[in-house]
């Protein structure tokens, strides 16, 4: 029974976890950096000060959670990007220095991949499946074809969907990170059809062409509001306007998700079990995830989510993205480099940002 230890500093965790190839996950640890509350957001020198400070301990305890040494490993796995440089480098050099001493292979794993792979861990789904990749740094529906194969259908033309969260709790004075944040204000939201009437906001792309998203005139709407009202917003208000800038995510979600859904139909018929998979941090949404339900009812295709913990950033993804690669011979050597950028679809067209 193979056993991979999987390693993720590409942002502000930092997290270690151990796998198996028949998915048991033996350990899983994450430390949520809490350095960053006061600056609204992640600096990245402090990011990766943090992750220097935690590697080697959180290392030392999934070793000794799993009941395992080094030896026992038959891979280490790695992000090597895309991410914040500084960080995705202390994690390289860590699982490249045990790599070189106790001879383990290396597998350099793309974050995104290992957000696209998490649900073959907890569930039995076949490639190809269309994926919904909604983060704090990415939006992008994918074909998934297999590990290191992937077909782009649509992203974002300006912002990520968790960063439109995070920029409205910003707004809202609710603090970081900011989807939890707004989901909550939201559900106090009494009365969502006044919410809407009262603080409408644009569903940006919504019945167009293609698979595309954007999320930058919805927060420039968030704040023409929030500065149309008194300095101290009021609690109500406040749920008002999360409530009404969930429901438009939602809806932008839906629609682009749906005309993906169409394409993978066309693109995938010989699939006899076609599944909607969502993955990273905004997929722990229950707006978001019941929409996409619907979407999956109305196709008859199934539709599926990680468990809440597996869906934004932690190791255990990381580790089952490198035991899909070791169990098709993709190892790499010691000396791969790192990736700041890192497209899970090079031949995807750029897309212009602004
Ligand atoms: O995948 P992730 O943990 O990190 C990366 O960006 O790679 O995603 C973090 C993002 C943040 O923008 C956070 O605000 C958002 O996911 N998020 C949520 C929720 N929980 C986390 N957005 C909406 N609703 C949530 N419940
Ligand atoms: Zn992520």
């Amino acid at each position: 029974m193979k056993k991979v230890m999987g390693i993720e500093t590409s942002c502000d965790e930092t997290a270690v976890a151990i796998v198996t190839e028949d998915k048991q996950v033996l350990a899983n640890l994450v430390l949520s950096q809490e350095e960053h509350r006061a600056f609204g957001g992640v600096v990245p020198e402090i990011a990766a000060r943090a992750h220097l400070n935690h590697i080697d301990q959180l290392v030392k305890e999934a070793l000794v959670k799993s009941g395992l040494g080094f030896k026992d490993l038959d891979a280490i796995a790695v992000t090597a990007g895309p991410g914040l440089i500084g960080g995705v480098l202390v994690g390289v050099m860590t699982a490249k220095a045990i790599s070189a001493v106790h001879n383990v292979p290396l597998v350099a794993v793309n974050h995104l991949e290992g957000h696209a792979l998490t649900v073959r861990l907890t569930e039995d789904v076949p490639f190809p499946y269309l994926l919904l990749l909604v983060s704090g740094g990415h939006c992008q529906l994918l074909i998934v074809e297999g590990a290191g194969k992937y077909q782009r259908l649509g992203t974002t033309l300006d912002d990520a969907a968790g960063e439109a969260f995070d920029k409205t709790a910003k707004l809202l004075g609710l603090g970081y990170p900011g989807g939890p944040a707004v989901e909550k204000m939201a559900k106090e939201c009494v009365d969502p059809p006044r919410a809407l009437k009262n603080f409408p906001l644009p569903t940006p792309l919504v019945g167009r062409e293609g698979c595309d998203f954007s999320f930058s005139g919805l927060k420039t709407a968030v704040k023409r509001i929030v500065d149309g009202l008194p300095e101290n917003i009021e609690r109500r208000d406040a749920a008002d306007i999360c409530c009404s800038f969930q429901h438009s995510v939602a809806k932008v979600i839906n629609d682009r998700t749906e005309q993906a859904l169409k394409k993978y139909l066309s693109l995938c018929p010989q699939q006899k079990n076609p599944a909607l998979v969502v993955a990273g941090g905004v997929a722990a949404n229950q707006m978001l995830r019941q929409g996409l339900e619907e979407l999956g009812v109305k196709y008859h295709i199934r539709f599926v989510a990680p468990p809440l913990t597996l869906c934004t950033d932690n190791a255990a993804m990381i580790a089952w993205a490198g035991m899909e690669r070791l169990l098709l011979g993709m190892t790499d050597p010691l000396d791969f480099p790192v990736y700041p950028r890192w497209p899970l679809d090079p031949d995807a067209v750029a897309v212009k940002k602004h």
